[in-house]
């Protein structure tokens, strides 16, 4: 299968190229008796400059997804794409370089470093890759992220929104071709949720930032573009422009 079969235009809507995609993905765990198949022939597709959410009953793959296509796992059979790179070509020291170079992850805990000032945080990446980065970018990022003036306190000093939001001003911080969050939300109250799912939505309009989210939250969906359903493994719907009305209805009527 080519890039072009993949592309969007099979779709009837207008064609914007694929930032990150898998082809009949799967993922098996474990063997035999304890064999799970976490993903199944999975083959979806993730347009560039747009915010796409991934929702679904807990346990039908959503985290494997992510992490399958991030580079973070490897899957059992089928392909995973970031831009048009298979990551089943790439050695280990290609992938490292194409995951920091190419990819960012905020993750449902923080995984902030506590000892590091909020500044050095956002670039702790760009540090340990030897790079500096572009300042006035990462200015920008801070600015709209509204941390000006929380840059040199510790994680333990700021409230969990604004800890998030510096972890997503890290991932943003070396402009990489897609960011992945996994339930980025999940663990903050609604006030401080909503100013983290403002700030990826300002980032995929502001800045032509890529975002696959994953959620369990009606409202958290709704700030995306498109929401992809998984269930058992499988994609088992989308739905384009969602309201959170329209995904609980969704819900309802398949079931969580
Ligand atoms: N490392 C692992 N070893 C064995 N089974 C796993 C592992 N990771 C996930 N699974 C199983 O794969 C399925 C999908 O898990 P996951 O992707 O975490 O789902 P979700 O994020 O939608 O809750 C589940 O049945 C889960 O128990
Ligand atoms: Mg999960």
């Amino acid at each position: 299968m080519t890039i072009t079969d993949r592309s969007t235009s099979d779709r009837g809507v207008a064609e914007v190229p694929l930032a990150a995609s898998t082809v009949h993905a799967s993922k098996v765990y474990g063997k035999d008796a304890t064999e799970v198949r976490a993903l199944d022939d999975v083959t979806v597709g993730f347009e560039t400059g747009r915010f796409t959410a991934i929702m679904g009953p807990s346990g039908s793959g959503k985290s494997t997804l992510l992490h399958c296509i991030a580079g973070l796992d490897t899957l059992t059979s089928g392909s995973a794409y970031i831009g048009e790179t298979d990551l089943s070509t790439l050695d280990d020291n290609h992938l490292t370089v194409l995951r920091r170079d190419q990819v960012g992850f905020v993750f449902q805990a923080f995984n902030l470093v506590p000892t590091l000032t909020a500044d050095e945080n956002v670039t702790l990446p760009l540090a340990l890759a030897g790079r500096k980065g572009d300042r006035d970018w990462i200015d920008e990022v801070v600015r709209t992220v509204g941390l000006e003036d929380r840059l040199d306190h510790r994680p333990s000093e700021l409230s969990g929104g604004q800890q998030q939001r510096v972890a997503v001003a890290r991932a943003l911080a070396s402009k990489p071709r897609i960011i992945f969050a996994d339930e980025p939300t999940g663990n903050l109250d609604s006030r401080s949720g909503s100013d983290v799912l403002q700030f990826l939505r300002a980032a995929v309009d502001d800045f032509g930032q890529t975002i696959v989210m994953v959620t369990h939250d009606p409202v958290a969906s709704s700030y995306a573009d498109r929401i992809v359903f998984l269930g058992d493994g499988k994609v088992v719907d989308e739905m384009v422009q969602p309201t959170a009305e329209r995904v609980l209805d969704r819900m309802k009527q398949f079931g969580d």
